[in-house]
């Protein structure tokens, strides 16, 4: 057996810190404030790191940039010189009106995993229909986000605009918006930091602002952006470009920065935006999910109240996953703290499907106030193939706990001992399964054990009982 203790650790070190910290926050006053988040921003150690670099890179950037934008052509000149006094403006900006949003994870439903360029006007509202019928939007699946194919292949020739295709959104995004919001939910909206996106329509690259404004005046609420056809300009320019464009519109928009984690985005897009993705696309299958899982891990520590590591859309709901996989790949999700956009056609949807993406329990991991990652604490078994992933919570003294077993055809017991978990080992807990809705009978002290299926997960939480303070 391999032991993985060694992250726990890390891990586990300041949590009571934290707690601490998120208790005096509470005590401060209103945590709606932004107050609240900026002392909430304070925790993260990320931050020294991004704040330590970031002069160097920006100017690093802006000069890298303003050369290959003389070399391209005078109006690129021009927009580079811009993005260059972005990049500088930055610093004063950071951590203001993005910090409002995206307090825990973004929930909500985005149509790409299941529609792909597919995606209708009318799929989009008897989408928000379904979300409030089927009860998701009062667990919090709030968002209902359009991705790629929305748009016309030309601007607006008079005005500049990217305007909805007609074809598939008569009514226009302005209309779509204005349903969405009637139904107590907010519209997300895509583009991408070059010039078309991945499937062509017109991208945003030297037209942030024009766009930003564009989505602010049809009252749109989530900014997905993309990194196709980007000319191999400067990654983090680009998105620079549509975070300060953002940031000078009159509308607050979620910020959700899309670039695969190319250019390890937690270390500096907690400065730009609201999420940004660590992984390629995920497919609907199980090799999929923990590739995703697996890379999103590493970025852990990144993760806060405004900025979250984002493993891509849910996948549970679109035929490949076993009810199994789907409950390890929702439990995975929830326990770092990923966005949870569900994937799938919501309109028709069994109830298995159902249960899954609506088990408050496991939501109420995903949401909750302390807003650290879990992860990946131990493994161990054939190939190490039986993981402990682990976190804290807000509430004192609780944990939420993984068993996973990753073995294709074989059910073992999994094993977590307490100083995975940096716990002392004659301390005591009470465990609540939150797949079976149940508290197991009995308290455990020193280590637990549980039988997993293969390609399953047990997901618990641990009250400790008997700590000492
Ligand atoms: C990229 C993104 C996907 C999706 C498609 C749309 O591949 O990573 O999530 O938005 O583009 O074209």
């Amino acid at each position: 057996m391999v032991n993985y203790s060694p992250r726990s650790a890390e891990l586990f070190l300041n949590t009571e810190k934290r707690r601490r910290k998120l208790e005096d926050a509470f005590s401060f006053g209103n945590h709606e404030s932004n107050c609240f988040l900026w002392r909430l921003d304070s925790w993260n150690s990320g931050e020294q790191l991004i704040e330590s670099s970031r002069s160097q890179e920006m100017a690093r950037q802006g000069w890298v940039f303003l050369l290959l934008a003389i070399l391209v052509c005078s109006t690129a000149c021009a927009t580079a010189v811009q993005g260059t006094h972005i990049a500088q403006d930055l610093g004063q900006q950071a951590n203001t009106s993005l910090a409002l949003l995206g307090r825990t994870p973004p929930m909500g439903w985005n149509s790409w995993n299941q529609y792909s360029c597919n995606v209708t006007e009318d799929i989009v509202k008897k989408t928000a229909d379904a979300l409030v019928s089927t009860g998701l939007q009062k667990l919090g699946y709030t968002y209902v986000n359009i991705d790629d194919c929305w748009a016309e292949p030309e601007r607006n020739h008079t005005t500049g605009m990217l305007q909805a295709r007609t074809s598939t959104f008569p009514s226009g995004i302005k209309a779509l918006a204005d349903y969405v919001h009637s139904k107590g939910m907010k519209l997300g909206i895509y583009s991408d930091a070059g010039t078309n996106t991945c499937e062509g329509q017109p991208g945003s690259l030297f037209h942030e602002a024009l766009d930003a404004a564009t989505f602010a005046s049809w009252e749109v609420d989530y900014l997905k952006y993309d990194n196709c056809h980007n000319l191999s300009l400067p990654l983090k320019l680009r998105y620079k470009k549509m975070s300060m464009a953002l940031r000078h519109v009159q509308r607050p928009i979620f910020f959700s920065l899309c670039e695969w984690g190319l250019e390890e985005p937690a270390t500096w897009a907690p400065l730009l935006g609201n999420s940004w993705r660590t992984t390629a696309d995920i497919n609907d299958t199980w090799s999929s999910i923990c590739y995703n899982a697996d890379h999103n891990d590493k970025w852990a520590h990144f993760a806060k109240p405004g900025g979250w590591n984002d493993p891509d859309m849910l996948e549970i709901g679109n035929g490949a996953l076993t009810e199994d996989e789907s409950i390890a790949h929702f439990s995975l999700w929830a326990l770092m703290k990923a966005p949870l956009l569900v994937g799938n056609d919501v309109t028709h949807m069994d109830n298995r499907t159902l249960a899954i993406l609506g088990n408050k329990e496991v939501i109420e991991v995903n949401q909750d106030a302390l807003a650290v990652q879990g992860k990946k604490v131990r493994k161990s078994g054939p190939n190490n193939k039986l993981e402990v992933w682990a976190g804290p919570l807000a509430k004192r003294d609780k944990w939420v706990i993984l068993l996973f077993n990753r073995i294709d055809h074989e059910s073992h017991m999994v094993k977590v001992d307490w100083h995975d978990l940096g716990l002392s080992n004659n301390a005591t807990c009470t465990i609540r399964d939150l797949w079976e809705h149940k508290d197991l009978p009995g308290t455990w002290t020193g280590s637990f054990e549980a039988h997993v299926k293969p390609h399953a997960v047990k997901m618990y939480i641990f009250t400790e009982i008997n700590s000492i303070k």
